[in-house]
C-alpha cells in the first residue's frame, strides 16, 4: 500500500510487458532530487542478460509506462535510468491514504510470531555502567518496532544471576558476617525477610570477592564450591541469593525506568537451571557431544568456515555449566514455554562468537528447528572522547547512574539558556529537564549504526540545533502548540488537495515514505533508519510551516488540506519516537 511498491508494480509490469523480469521494476526515492522524485534504474541489470542496450530497454519501458495518470513526468539520464514525477493529485490521494490509515501507512507482519527480544543483560550484583547502555536502548527500541509491526514480543532482561560470581559473594559475605544463618547448615527456622546486604554493598563486594578470586586460590576454590551448592540448592545460599537477586533488581529496575525502558520478563541465567542437566544427558545420550579433557563440549566448526569457531563448552570437568550452556538451554525454553520462533539478542557485537557458536549448537541438537529464527543483532560501544569505550577521571567505567543524572544536569542548563519551560511549575520543568535529557541520549545513540561505536558528547547530544533529540522534541512540541492554536480559533483538518508549492509537496512526499523507511528499520534491526526519518520529517515540517502560513491562509480548503498535513505529521512523529522509546512532553 506504500507508494513505492504501487510504483514498483507499474514499472514492474512495464518490464513485464517487454519480456523482462518484473523485480526489475523496483522503483526507489531519487538520489537527485533535482531530477526527479523517484527512479527506477532496472535497466542497466535487465540490460547484460538480456544482452540489449540499457538505454534503449529504459526507452521502451518509459513509454510502456507513458499514459499512467498517476504520473506527471518522466525522463531518462544517463546509461538508462528513469527519473519520475507524480502528479499533486496522486500524491495528494496517496497521503489521504495515510492520513486515514491508523497505523499511517505502515502494514503488519504477515505473520504474528512469538518474538523474545534479549537485551539488557546486567549482572546481578553488579554495578550497571555505560557498557550496558546501547543493549538496554536499542534492544528496547527493537522490541517496540517488532511489536508495532504486530508481532507478539516479550523483551527478556535476562540477568547474569548464576555463575562463580555468586559464590565469591556468599563466600566473601560469609567472612565479612559469619553469624548469618544462611552459612548455618544446621539452621531450620525461616530464614529473615530483609536483606543483610544492600545493594551498594554488594557493589562494593564484588569487585572485591572477583579480585580476591584471582590472587587467592583456597577462596577460588570456596567460591567454586558455594556456587556449585547454591545450584544444588543448599537451603540457606538459595535464600541469600534469592535476597541478592531482589536488591539488585531493584536498583537496576530503577536505572531502566529512568531511561525507559522496561521488561516483560525478568529471567535470568537461573531461570533454566532445571533444565540444564536433562538437556545435556540427552545430548550425550544421542551422541551429539564429546569429551575434551575431560570438558563436556559440542563441535560447531563447518568445513565452509573461514575462521576457526571452536566447540561449545557445555560442561567443564568438574560438571560446571558455562555461560553458553543456559544459553542454549534457554533457547530450548523459550520455544517450549512461549512457542517463540525469532530470538533477537541485543548484546556487544565482541560477544558474536558466542553467539555463533550457541546458535550452531542450537541448530546441530535440533533445540532449534528451521522454523526458528536466531539473531544476534550486535551493538557497538559508547566511547570517550579519546575514542577508547568511555571511562571516568579514575579510569573505572561511567556508572549508567551517573551518566543518567549528568546527561539531565546538561538539559536543564538548555532549557536554561534556551530560556524554554520558563515558568513552569518545578516539577513540570524537572520532568521536561528529564525527558529532554533521555531524548538526547536515545536519539544520540540510536541514530549511530546499531554495531558502529560512537563518541559520547553530552553538549552535542543536548544541544538544540542540529540532529539530536532536543531538536526533535521541541520540533513535536511545537507542532502540538500549532495544532491547539488551530483548534482554539476553531479550525479543522480537511480533505488533502494537491500540493501548489515545494514546501507542501516535500512534506507530502516525505510522510508517504514512512513504510519504506519502518520495513528498512525491521529488516536490518536498524532504529538508526527511523532516527534519521524523525530528523528528516522535522526538517521538512519546518520547512513547509516557513512557506504555507496555515492559520492566515485564505483559502479554506487549503488550510484545511494543511491541517491535515500537519496533524498527520504530528501522529507519524509521535509514532517514530515512540518507536524509538523517545517521550515527548506536552509543551516546553
Ligand atoms: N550478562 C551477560 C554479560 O554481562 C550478557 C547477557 C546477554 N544475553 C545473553 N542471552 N547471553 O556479558
Amino acid at each position: 500500500m506504500s507508494l513505492l511498491s504501487d510504483l514498483s508494480d507499474v514499472f514492474g509490469d512495464a518490464f513485464a510487458s517487454i519480456g523482462l523480469d518484473r523485480s526489475f521494476g523496483e522503483v526507489s526515492v531519487s538520489q537527485r532530487p533535482d531530477l526527479g522524485q523517484f527512479q527506477c534504474n532496472g535497466a542497466l541489470p535487465a540490460a547484460k542478460p538480456a544482452g540489449r542496450n540499457p538505454r534503449e530497454i529504459a526507452q521502451e519501458v518509459l513509454e510502456a509506462v507513458s499514459g499512467d495518470e498517476r504520473i506527471a513526468e518522466m525522463s531518462l539520464a544517463g546509461p538508462g535510468f528513469i527519473n519520475v514525477i507524480l502528479t499533486d493529485e496522486f500524491l495528494a490521494e496517496a497521503l489521504q491514504t495515510v492520513a486515514e490509515d491508523g497505523r499511517l501507512g505502515v502494514p503488519r507482519a504477515a505473520e504474528a510470531l512469538a518474538v523474545v527480544v534479549d537485551y539488557g543483560g546486567p549482572n546481578v550484583a553488579k554495578e550497571m555502567h555505560v557498557g550496558h547502555l546501547r543493549p538496554a536502548i536499542i534492544g528496547e527500541s527493537i522490541k517496540r518496532i517488532l511489536l508495532f509491526e504486530g508481532h507478539r514480543v516479550a523483551g527478556d532482561v535476562h540477568l547474569g544471576d548464576w555463575g562463580t560470581p555468586m559464590g565469591q559473594l556468599i563466600v566473601e559475605l560469609s567472612e565479612r558476617q559469619p553469624g548469618l544463618p544462611y552459612f548455618d547448615a544446621g539452621f531450620t527456622g525461616p530464614y529473615p525477610a530483609d536483606s543483610p546486604v544492600s545493594v551498594g554493598d554488594l557493589q562494593l563486594m564484588y569487585p572485591v570477592a572477583s579480585e580476591r578470586s584471582k590472587q587467592d586460590r583456597a577462596f577460588a576454590e570456596a567460591a567454586r564450591q558455594a556456587t556449585v551448592e547454591l545450584q544444588d540448592g543448599r537451603p540457606g545460599y538459595r535464600a541469600l541469593w534469592s535476597h541478592f537477586r531482589t536488591v539488585s533488581i531493584e536498583a537496576m529496575r530503577d536505572v531502566y525506568d529512568d531511561l525507559g525502558v522496561h521488561f516483560d520478563l525478568w529471567n535470568g541465567e537461573s531461570t533454566v537451571h532445571d533444565r540444564i542437566q536433562p538437556m545435556i544427558d540427552r545430548l550425550v545420550e544421542a551422541g551429539l557431544t564429546r569429551l575434551s579433557d575431560g570438558a563436556t563440549v559440542i563441535d560447531v566448526a563447518d568445513e565452509v568456515d573461514t575462521k576457526e569457531i571452536p566447540p561449545l563448552l557445555l560442561a567443564k570437568s568438574d560438571g560446571a555449566y558455562l555461560y553458553g550452556t543456559s544459553d542454549l538451554a534457554t533457547i530450548e525454553e523459550r520455544i517450549e514455554d512461549l512457542d517463540a520462533r525469532l530470538m533477537v539478542y541485543i548484546v556487544d557485537v565482541r560477544q558474536s562468537l558466542h553467539f555463533e557458536q550457541v546458535f550452531r549448537a542450537a541448530r546441530l541438537t535440533g533445540i532449534a528447528g528451521p522454523d526458528v529464527v536466531l539473531e544476534h543483532a550486535g551493538n557497538g560501544t559508547v566511547n570517550g572522547p579519546d575514542g577508547k569505550p568511555f571511562k571516568t577521571r579514575d579510569g573505572n567505567l561511567l556508572r549508567l547512574a551517573d551518566l543518567v543524572s549528568m546527561v539531565v544536569e546538561r538539559a536543564t542548563q538548555r532549557l536554561d539558556e534556551n530560556e524554554l519551560a520558563t515558568g513552569y511549575p518545578q516539577e513540570e520543568r524537572h520532568r521536561i529537564a528529564h525527558l529532554v535529557g533521555m531524548s538526547a541520549l536515545k536519539f544520540g545513540d540510536l541514530h549511530n549504526h546499531r554495531t558502529s561505536n560512537y563518541i559520547f558528547d553530552v553538549d552535542r547530544f543536548t544541544s538544540f540545533d542540529g540532529k539530536t533529540g532536543p531538536y526533535l522534541l521541541y520540533g513535536a512540541v511545537r507542532i502540538k502548540s500549532i495544532l491547539r492554536e488551530a483548534s482554539e480559533r476553531g479550525l479543522k483538518g480537511g480533505r488533502i488537495i494537491a500540493a501548489d508549492r515545494d514546501g507542501e509537496r516535500n512534506l507530502m512526499l516525505r510522510l508517504a515514505r514512512l513504510p519504506e523507511v519502518f520495513a528498512r528499520a525491521v529488516e536490518h534491526r536498524a532504529p538508526n533508519q527511523l532516527a534519521e526519518y524523525a530528523f528528516e520529517l522535522v526538517a521538512d515540517f519546518n520547512r513547509f510551516y516557513e512557506a504555507c502560513h496555515i492559520l492566515s491562509e485564505p483559502d479554506a480548503a487549503r488550510q484545511g488540506s494543511w491541517l491535515t498535513l500537519v496533524g498527520t505529521t504530528l501522529r507519524q512523529l509521535e509514532l517514530v519516537l515512540d518507536l524509538l522509546g523517545i517521550e515527548i512532553p506536552e509543551r516546553m
